[in-house]
C-alpha cells in the first residue's frame, strides 16, 4: 500500500473513532491542519521537478479529497446523532392524559343570593341595582336618618376623601329611595301607581372587622308598596321565604319590636330550628318594618294613601346558618380549600 494510501486508511479510521465534534477537528488538524501530514506532503511538492511534481500533486490531492469527504461524513453522522440525542432527551409523552381544567364554583354568597332572587321572582318580586357609592340623601336623609345618628358618623361609615357627603353605602335602601323615585317619576299624573314590590341585593359597607363582622358584607332588603299594604304581608311574606329558603316547615319565626329611623313601627326578625347544632336558640337574621311616612314623602309617595313593608336580611349571615360555618371571613379569604367544598 502507498504512503498516500495508508495516510486515507489512517485518516479514515481517526475520524471514525473521533466521538465528539471536538476530537473530530482534532483529527482534521492532524491532516489538513497548517502543519498537517497532507499540507506538508503538497509544501514538499516545490523540491520536486515539473514532471514528477504534476504526478505527486494530483496523486496528493485525490488523497486529500477523500480525507475531507471522509472528514464530512463523520461530521455529518456526529451532528445526526447529537440530534437524536436531543430528541429522544426532550421527547414529550403526548399519549399521556392531559391534566384536566379545574372546575370553579359559585361563591357561598352568590349562591344564597341567587337563591333569594330566585324564592322572591317566584312571588312576583323585581331584583332592583343601584350604586355601591352613595350620596349623604339616599343613605341617610331620605331614609328619615337624623343628622346626629351615629351611622352617620366617621366612625362606621367609609367616606369618600375629598368629596362631600359622598360614601359607601352602609345599607341597600338607598336602591329603594332610587327605586321610588323612579317609579313615581314613570307614573307621575296618573290616577294611580302601580305597586312597587322589590329586593335589593348588593354589597354595603361599614367600619367593622371581627369574627360575625366584615367592613364589606351583603344585604337583601325587600320593599312592598300599594294601597293596602300591612304588617299582616310583612309576616306572611317573610316566614314564606324563611320555611323555603330553609327547606322545612320546621322554623320558628318570631317578630320582635325594635327600632329603625326608617320603619314605624319596625321588627327584629329572630329564627329558631328547632332541631340540630344551634336547636333552641334564638337567632336574629333580618329587620323590618312598615316604610316610615316621612320616607314614603321624600320618595314622592302620598303616604296617606299607598303604605308599605321592608326588610333587610343578611345574606353572609343566612348562608352561615344554611352550611354552618362559625367564621363569616372565611367568605372572604379566598382560600380554595373553603371555597372548593360548594362547588
Ligand atoms: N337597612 C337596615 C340596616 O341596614 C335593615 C332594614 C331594612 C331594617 C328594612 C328595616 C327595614 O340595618
Amino acid at each position: 500500500m502507498s504512503n498516500l494510501e495508508t495516510l486515507v486508511f489512517q485518516a479514515e479510521s481517526d475520524f471514525v473513532s473521533a466521538i465528539d465534534a471536538a476530537s473530530l477537528e482534532q483529527a482534521k488538524a492532524r491532516y489538513l491542519g497548517k502543519s498537517g501530514s497532507l499540507t506538508e506532503l503538497l509544501k514538499g511538492l516545490g523540491k520536486l521537478d515539473p514532471d514528477a511534481r504534476k504526478q505527486a500533486g494530483a496523486a496528493i490531492n485525490i488523497a486529500k479529497q477523500r480525507v475531507e469527504a471522509a472528514l464530512e461524513a463523520r461530521r455529518d453522522a456526529l451532528r445526526l446523532a447529537a440530534l437524536e440525542a436531543r430528541l429522544s432527551e426532550e421527547a414529550l409523552d403526548v399519549t399521556l392524559p392531559a391534566r384536566g381544567h379545574g372546575r370553579g364554583g359559585l361563591h357561598p354568597v352568590s349562591r344564597t343570593l341567587e337563591r333569594i332572587e330566585t324564592l322572591f321572582r317566584g312571588i312576583g318580586f323585581d331584583v332592583a341595582d343601584g350604586p355601591e357609592i352613595e350620596t349623604d340623601f339616599h343613605n341617610f336623609t331620605a331614609l328619615n336618618t337624623p343628622e346626629n345618628h351615629p351611622a352617620r358618623s366617621m366612625h362606621d361609615t367609609f367616606y369618600l376623601e375629598g368629596a362631600e357627603a359622598v360614601m359607601l353605602r352602609t345599607h341597600t335602601s338607598p336602591i329603594q329611595v332610587r327605586y321610588m323615585q323612579a317609579h313615581v317619576a314613570r307614573h307621575v299624573g296618573q290616577d294611580s301607581m302601580p305597586e312597587i314590590r322589590i329586593i335589593a341585593p348588593g354589597r354595603v359597607y361599614r367600619v367593622d372587622s371581627d369574627a360575625t363582622h366584615s367592613p364589606m358584607f351583603h344585604q337583601v332588603e325587600g320593599l312592598w308598596v300599594g294601597e293596602s299594604v300591612s304588617f299582616a304581608d310583612l309576616k306572611g311574606v317573610v316566614s314564606d321565604f324563611l320555611h323555603r329558603f330553609f327547606e322545612t316547615d320546621r322554623l320558628d319565626v318570631r317578630f320582635r319590636p325594635s327600632f329603625f329611623p326608617f320603619t314605624e313601627p319596625s321588627a327584629e326578625i329572630d329564627v329558631a330550628f328547632p332541631t340540630g347544632p344551634l336547636a333552641g336558640r334564638w337567632l336574629e337574621i333580618a329587620g323590618c318594618g312598615m316604610v316610615h311616612p316621612n320616607v314614603l314623602g321624600h320618595c314622592g309617595i302620598d303616604a296617606e294613601r299607598y303604605t308599605g313593608f321592608a326588610f333587610g336580611f343578611g345574606p353572609d349571615r343566612l348562608t352561615m346558618l344554611r352550611y354552618g360555618i362559625n367564621d363569616l371571613r372565611l367568605f372572604y379569604d379566598g382560600d380554595v380549600r373553603f371555597l372548593s367544598q360548594f362547588r
